[in-house]
């Protein structure tokens, strides 16, 4: 069999860096898609297998993000995507390509596939009523509506049920709505949608099928799905039509023929999976993108989280469908990570922040081998248990695994100038019979996604390795003498059973493998070395190769975050003084009877102060910014009176009126001080 495989996985929206759910469907992917690269075709080629992924770009919540970064969208999106790198290289996350939504490849193959569409007829355009902000001058999603809820009375609900009572409503049912963008009460507003007729016989017969054909969907997806399809009392389908459009002001992909219209941003991010392909093909040189598309070989593989299920089992193979494109072969569905069973929450400080983890100089693939021992085929949620954590790396990955290789690799380095034995004795030869007799039943784990499986496969094997060893006792063997070869055996076949539990785990630990193969000086190991014998083949000199988990780096890696404050008003609280300290400065009630612009300033202004001395006091303040001089007089306001007087370009000033500012200039805000009502000028502040 010749297999050819296009596999991505959900494209991340370029609002926020990467959290660890993030890393664990990559880390997912990247193990099934490195395990397919040590495997060949039939006719022992290599496998084709693209891996993709792109930023999800578009959409009304990256518009207003940038907004208030002051940033463009794509500027915005730009400092997103630049961060990327980081996280997918720490954790050896192999994709090919990594691409934008908002890429022309995307905004061209979008389009191209709504014309499509239209073409068959599948395409309505409605008037649809919504909220509208009049001062921002936008429809608004609901997630940016609140309101009282209808039911029972609590404020600042979202239009879609109450945090209080439970009810669940629309955001039109709520009473004084307003926008959580600019406080203004929202108005209804009608305007044209567009929209993709899912609920056509075609499309839902279409659907029924596609999501039936064996081996598309994990069982309880398709079970779901079938909820959907049901027919409710009326004898209607389930399937709704579904709205792919949202008017400008919006960051996205123009409609055809359809100004001011856009793509809504679930209509063009799976698109992003093509574009990103096409760029990759485009980079590799190749021109068959089309073809390549066409192949009725070709598997397209999509690993997604439960939360995005419809759009990828139901509008994404109907728009490729009918769009006259073919089908993803397969969606693999996984569930959620939580933390110590709880669901990880950014505003109570759970959950595990990736570049945390990486700069406190934890494994990544300690990581990934933990990932993946709790991985299995179905949609079920896994949970990180620090605990759990450090017996599987520390009993099992390195107790187990990396310790086979360091009880060997010393004496074939000392003993043996580090040359494997030739042949091994018939113990050795069993043994390593038994562990490649399994590689068949890893490669299907592998192949099937049963992660935990394969890796307590491999786990097993690795027990009997040992008890191999202990029967042995390679160090006993080391002090007699006349048992030199029996000590070669052993530790030959120690290495050989290392070098094959390595290929069962090189998905898993590519960086690890990296190592051991340098170590063992071989070239780069896919899946049919497992059968073959080194022989007898110089191997390098042993160094550690992975450490264990320390609880220290654990309980830091779990600490809530300490939040840093910014100072007060943007500077830290001055050095302490004494209170006599204080009452060496003399604060006065004054009143501002008369103030004035300074010709030839553009900051000062000239203040006439009576502060109750039968005398009126001359001061300059650099307040301009902030008011006219009209706004000022007749007002009271606090002096310093007993300031030695300044002489200034434009007369002598004597005193100083006390405002408010923050420490960062560029911080707008410039507020003088008043006191309550009743003081009069002259009265000391204290
Ligand atoms: O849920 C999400 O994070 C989306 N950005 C996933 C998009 S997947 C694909 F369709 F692009
Ligand atoms: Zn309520």
């Amino acid at each position: 069999m010749t297999r050819k495989l296009f596999v991505t996985t959900a494209l991340p929206y370029a609002n926020a860096p990467f959290h660890v759910g993030h890393m664990m469907e990559y880390i997912q992917a990247d193990i099934w898609v490195r395990f397919q690269r040590m495997r060949t075709n039939d006719d022992g080629s290599p496998m084709e297998v693209h891996f993709v992924c792109a930023d999800d770009a578009h959409g009304a919540p990256i518009m207003i993000a940038a907004e208030k970064a002051g940033l463009t969208p794509q500027a915005f999106v730009a400092q997103i995507a630049d961060g990327r790198k980081q996280y997918l290289d720490g954790f050896h996350i192999g994709f090919d390509n990594w691409h934008s939504t908002d890429a022309p490849e995307n905004h061209a193959l979008a389009q191209d596939i709504y014309r499509a569409l239209r073409e068959q007829g599948l395409i309505d355009v409605r008037s649809v009523e919504q909220f509208y902000d009049p001062v921002k001058g936008m429809f608004l999603p609901d997630r940016y509506i609140k309101g009282e809820c209808p039911k029972c009375g609590t404020k600042d609900q979202y239009g879609d049920n109450c945090e209080n009572c439970g009810a669940v409503y629309s955001a039109t049912d709520l009473k004084h709505p307003y926008s959580t963008l600019t406080g203004a009460a929202p108005v209804r507003k009608s305007s044209d949608h567009y929209f993709f007729k899912l609920s056509s016989p075609r499309c839902v017969d279409f659907l029924k099928e596609w999501t039936t054909t064996a081996g598309t969907l994990q069982p309880e997806v398709l079970n779901k799905i079938k909820e959907w399809f049901a027919v409710d009392a009326d004898g209607r389908a389930g399937l709704n039509d579904w709205d792919i459009s949202r008017d400008a002001p919006y960051f996205g992909i123009e409609i055809p023929d359809a100004p001011g219209k856009y793509f809504y941003v679930w209509l063009d991010a799976p698109v992003g999976y093509l574009a990103s392909l096409k760029s990759h093909f485009a980079k590799l040189g190749r021109d068959d993108f089309d073809a390549f598309m066409a192949d009725p070989q070709v598997e397209q593989i999509h690993f997604i989280g439960k939360d995005i299920i419809t759009f990828h089992t139901l509008f994404w193979p109907a728009m490729l469908h009918f769009s006259g494109r073919k089908t993803p072969a397969h969606i693999n569905v996984h569930g959620f990570l939580q933390v110590s069973g709880e669901k990880m929450s950014k505003s109570r400080g759970t959950g595990i922040s990736p570049l945390k983890y990486l700069e406190l100089g934890m494994n990544a693939e300690w990581l990934r081998y933990y990932i993946a021992a709790k991985l299995n085929a179905h949609v079920e949620d896994i949970d990180f248990n620090p605990d759990d954590f450090m017996a599987r790396v520390n009993s099992d990955l390195v107790g187990k695994y990396i310790n086979i290789a360091s009880r060997a690799a010393g004496f074939l380095t000392k003993r043996f100038g580090g040359q494997l034995s030739a042949d091994v004795g018939v113990e050795g030869r069993v043994l390593l019979d038994g562990l490649r007799a399994h590689r068949a039943t890893v490669a299907a784990l592998y192949e099937d996604r049963e992660f935990a499986k394969a890796l307590r496969e491999v786990m097993l094997l690795a027990d009997r390795v040992n008890e191999y060893v202990d029967q042995n006792k390679p160090w006993e063997l080391a002090r007699v003498a006349g048992q030199e070869a029996v000590l070669h055996d052993v530790c030959t076949v120690c290495i050989e059973a290392f070098r094959v539990l390595t290929i069962y785990l090189k998905p898993v630990l590519p960086a690890l493998t990296a190592q051991v193969e340098a170590f063992l000086r071989v070239a780069p190991m896919n899946f049919a070395d497992a059968d073959r014998a080194l022989g007898a083949h110089p191997i390098g000199e042993y160094a550690h190769l992975m450490q264990r988990v320390d609880a220290k780096q654990l309980d830091a890696l779990l600490a809530p975050p300490v939040i840093e404050l910014p100072p007060p008003g943007g500077e830290p609280i001055a050095p302490e003084i004494k209170v006599d300290d204080f009452a060496k400065i003399d604060l006065r009630i004054a009143h501002i009877t008369e103030c004035a612009r300074v010709e030839g300033s553009t900051k000062l202004l000239r203040l006439t102060l009576d502060v109750g001395e039968g005398k009126m006091r001359n001061v300059f303040s650099g307040i301009q910014s902030a008011y006219t001089p009209e706004q000022l007089v007749g007002k009271f306001t606090v002096v310093v009176a007993n300031l030695a007087p300044r002489k200034m370009k434009f007369g002598v000033s004597e005193g100083m009126v006390l405002a408010a500012s923050h420490a960062d200039e560029a911080e707008p805000g410039l507020y003088i001080l008043e006191p309550w009502a009743g003081a009069t000028p002259g009265m000391r502040v204290r």
